[in-house]
């Protein structure tokens, strides 16, 4: 099997990359990407010497690009995970959402009808179907009704392989997975980046109430999923992949709390998150049903191998959150937080034994 995934230098497509030269006996596997700050080579340092495997540094927008690596790759499964991922980077710049979920995906639908493959997964998320009122759980069939720029394009990207199957026979699977979580995720999404922030004694920054829910599927989880479809999925199929673990948020950060023994005082309520789902929750009995998987990972026994990964991997960390990371951050967050959350922020990053560090806590 010559394997092309796209985006394979990111949370879950790394997580892939490692799982796939384990588990699927490719001869070969290119990972295009093209390392946007989401991208990241370390991720990827355990596999870098395997000759098997072949890293391409390049946008999936760029059509001659993909021509020319459709050519000579000639890949017989594609796994396309690449894509513009957090809902408020979305928020706040709509367009590379745009042009890389649903641009780059049509180029690479279309370099896939031409160049022919055995099966194109493109790999889609729960958001599409909007925020859903307890106990309503979407199957395959339920409509599509996404809230934010992101899971817009991501929408817009499941209706273009769909159509790609339909108009051409081109053989997709559309696959929705729930709320990922695990090593190696860029700290912008909440279970990192309340990890992140509490091993730092920072502010936990909660959108409005907390209530929110998600439900939480380990990443190794998501792969197995993965490997299931690309071996029994039936083409012009939706496979649902959801954690069976939901949570609403606050719950998650106190757990996180608890873990890392940080208290509860760390907790800042912020403002919301404009169009801010409530509730996801997708069902899997499809996929179980036809293949048999079924999450593995328990919830708290996830989070305590993620918490473990964040502390031991402290260069990782510091790479990542460049300047770049902390103007994001600041862009982001600064507008929400108020003064004196901000305040006690600045103190608590000076040293523990300041003095300055004891008066903050006690603001
Ligand atoms: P991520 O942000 O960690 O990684 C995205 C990767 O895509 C990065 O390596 C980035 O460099 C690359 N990329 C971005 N634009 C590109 C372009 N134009 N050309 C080539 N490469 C490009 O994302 P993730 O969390 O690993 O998500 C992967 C996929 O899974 C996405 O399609 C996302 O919509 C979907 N998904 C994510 C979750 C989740 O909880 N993270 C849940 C369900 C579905
Ligand atoms: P996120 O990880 O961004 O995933 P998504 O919005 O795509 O589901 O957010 C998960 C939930 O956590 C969501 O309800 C928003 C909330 N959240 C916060 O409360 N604070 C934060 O700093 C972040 C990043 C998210």
């Amino acid at each position: 099997m010559t394997l092309l995934i796209t985006g394979g230098a990111g949370f879950i497509g790394s997580t892939f990359v490692r799982y796939a030269l384990r588990h699927l006996q490719p001869q070969v596997v290119v990972n295009v990407d093209k390392l946007t700050y989401a991208g990241n080579l370390e991720n990827l340092a355990s596999v870098a010497d395997d000759p098997r495997y072949r890293f391409v540094h390049a946008d999936i927008c760029d059509g001659a690009r993909m021509d020319t690596l459709f050519a000579e790759e000639r890949p017989d499964t594609v796994v396309h995970f690449a894509a513009e991922s957090h809902v408020d980077r979305s928020i706040l710049a709509p367009a590379p959402s745009l042009d890389t979920n649903v641009r780059g995906t049509f180029v690479l639908l279309d370099a896939a009808r031409r160049y022919g493959v055995g099966r194109f997964i493109h790999v889609s998320t729960d958001e599409v179907y909007g925020s859903l009122e307890p106990p309503l759980e979407a199957d395959e069939l339920f409509p599509l009704n996404p809230s934010s720029v992101y899971s817009a394009s991501k929408a817009g990207a499941d209706l273009l392989a769909l159509a790609y199957f339909t108009t051409y026979g081109l053989p997709v699977i559309v696959t929705r997975a729930s709320n990922n979580f695990g090593p190696h995720q860029f700290p912008e999404k909440l279970i990192p980046l309340m990890i992140c922030n509490a091993l730092d004694d920072q502010p936990l920054p909660i959108y409005g109430d907390g209530r929110q829910v998600r439900d939480w599927l380990f990443v190794e989880d998501h792969c197995r999923a993965l490997h299931a479809i690309i071996a029994r999925g039936r083409v012009g199929q939706i496979y649902n992949i959801g954690g069976s673990r939901a949570l609403p948020n606050l719950e998650v950060v106190h757990r996180i709390l608890a873990i890392t023994g940080r208290p509860d005082s760390l907790i800042a309520r912020v403002q919301d998150r404009p169009g801010h789902d409530r509730r996801y929750s997708v069902s899997s009995e499809k996929l179980t049903r036809e293949t048999g998987w079924e999450p593995l990972v328990d919830f708290d026994d996830g989070l305590l191998t993620t918490v473990t990964w964040y502390r031991e991997n402290v260069t990782w960390l510091e790479h990542v959150r460049s300047g770049a990371y902390r103007e994001y951050y600041a862009g982001n967050y600064d507008a929400r937080t108020d003064r004196l959350t901000r305040m006690r922020a600045a103190a608590t990053s000076r040293p523990r034994w300041s003095p300055a560090f004891r008066e903050a806590r006690s603001l």
